[in-house]
């Protein structure tokens, strides 16, 4: 940002009637770096120069500057300009900016809709930069889709392996995210004569994809306790689906994790299962020890890095007999699901530090769940707290889904009703409170929470 006239034209009509010009200038700044309109890293122009560009004194822009700097938005060194850079109270935290917008001055929004985190911050920038010092010999290729980058399919099928599933490279298929992987898989199972089983709740993203294709949904129920497999046994039995939908691992929305035994059961199922484990890696025990993998003839395993990682980067995968990912390749809606190759280099680069990653995602999100689970204590409803995940399942006792919401949103906490999570609408007691928030967002969000959902009277 070496031009003052640049930098002014990025802040655009910055100055707001009802606050000082000091903190008019700050706020457009840290909104201009939010937006990417002024980029990190950027020096600012010389205080004289910004001043008479702006059209204020010089002593505005000085303070406006130090009040940027006190917030942690600029790095000044002795003698040299100023820089831009992002706070770390941002940096360090999985909670998404845009939940509570990292609580820029006036935020008084809290965005819980979505179980979504921000990226590791240093982790990510420096897997783009190993990625980008790689990519010089893609460019020489035509850049078009395959099944995936051989370095990414082979540490996608080494994860497996080393987690007791033996996998060979050409079992995977990388995808555009767990979303583009339950695309291809729904194209190439669904049989329209039979239903589709579903967990009641399930991942709407799911249901999506599957009302998108006008398929016909049955459910079975998962509570916190678990899968009731011989109910599930049962449904399979009578009503004869041509395919179903699980998510095994630390299931979205209730966190359950589904046992041994219960595995068993479901593999030895006689129909077609794709098996969602996008949250695996979200494990919050104090001493985690994963299942294996739900596996077996009849079983399809599909990933993603969205969640330990970022869901910018849109890098999934399928993982299935050789014969089913040739199959796969075959489907014209293949090449537009797959992700470009320069973001398949910056996903195999951090499948390479995942280790570190998930120690410190997950002790930020064991926190957020802690601190979300005590601010639960005693209200109007009754929850488990989740092994794993990034969500509490709330059911309340005495007011519906619908009624707190609006309550909710009206005080400005957004969140997603059950019916949102079940195939037929129903789930209308429920609520889902994710934990991807600070643990003093998560404060406010846990008093209008109180306020929405019917505490006793005695309680609030
Ligand atoms: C169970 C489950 N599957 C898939 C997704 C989406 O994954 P992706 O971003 O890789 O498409 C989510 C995200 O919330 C999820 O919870």
């Amino acid at each position: 940002m070496e031009s003052a006239r640049t930098f002014t034209s990025a802040l655009g009509d910055w100055r707001e009637d009802h606050k000082s010009l000091t903190t008019s200038l700050a706020d457009a700044v840290r909104e201009a770096v939010l937006d990417g309109r002024i980029s990190v890293g950027s020096p600012l122009p010389a205080e004289r120069t910004l001043a008479a560009a702006l059209g204020v004194s010089r002593g505005t822009v000085v303070a406006g500057l130090a009040e940027l700097r006190d917030d942690g938005w600029l790095r000044t060194r002795h003698g040299s300009r100023s820089v831009v850079r992002l706070p770390p109270r941002l940096t360090e935290r999985t909670a998404p900016w845009s939940v509570d917008r990292g609580q820029v001055a006036g935020a008084t929004r809290i965005d819980l809709t979505a179980a979504v985190t921000a990226a590791p911050h240093g982790a990510y920038l420096a897997a783009l930069e190993r990625a980008t010092g790689r990519c010089a010999t893609l460019l020489v290729d035509s850049g078009t889709s395959t099944a995936g980058l051989p370095s990414l399919r082979e540490a996608v099928a080494d994860r497996y392996t080393r987690a007791g599933l033996p996998t060979r490279p050409d079992q995977i298929l990388i995808t555009s995210g767990a979303m583009a992987a339950l695309h291809l898989l729904v194209d190439q199972l669904h049989d329209r004569r039979r239903p589709v089983l579903v967990e009641q709740p399930t991942f709407p993203g799911a249901l999506a994809v599957l009302r998108g294709r006008r398929a016909r949904m049955i459910t079975s129920p998962v509570t916190a306790d678990g899968w009731d497999l011989d109910r599930f046994a049962e449904t399979v039995r009578t009503d004869r689906p041509g395919l179903a939908y699980v998510m095994p691992d630390f299931h979205n929305p209730t966190g359950a994790m589904m046992s041994a035994a219960a595995r068993s059961r479901l593999a030895a199922l006689d129909l077609p299962v794709v098996a969602d484990e996008t949250m695996r890696d979200l494990d919050l025990r104090l001493s985690p020890s994963p299942e294996r993998h739900l596996t077996g003839p009849n079983v399809i395993n599909i990933g993603s890095t969205s969640k330990v990682f970022w869901s910018g980067l849109r890098v999934g995968w399928i993982r299935a007999s050789a014969a089913r990912i040739r199959e796969l390749l075959l489907n014209p809606l293949q090449p537009p699901l797959s992700p470009p190759p320069l973001e398949q280099l910056i996903a195999d680069e951090l499948l390479r530090d995942i280790s570190s990653v998930l120690a410190e995602r997950t002790a930020q999100l064991r926190a957020q769940r802690d601190h979300l689970v005590a601010l639960l204590a005693g209200g109007d409803w009754t929850y488990t707290t989740p092994p794993g995940g990034l969500a509490v399942w709330l059911r309340l006792h005495h007011t519906t889904a619908a009624a707190s919401t609006r309550r909710a949103t009206r005080a400005g906490l957004m969140l997603s009703p059950g019916p949102t999570f079940a195939a037929d609408r129903t789930l209308t007691h429920y609520l889902r409170i994710p934990f991807t928030a600070t643990t003093d967002v998560l404060d406010h969000a846990g008093r209008i929470l109180r306020e929405s959902a019917g505490a006793p009277e005695a309680m609030r």
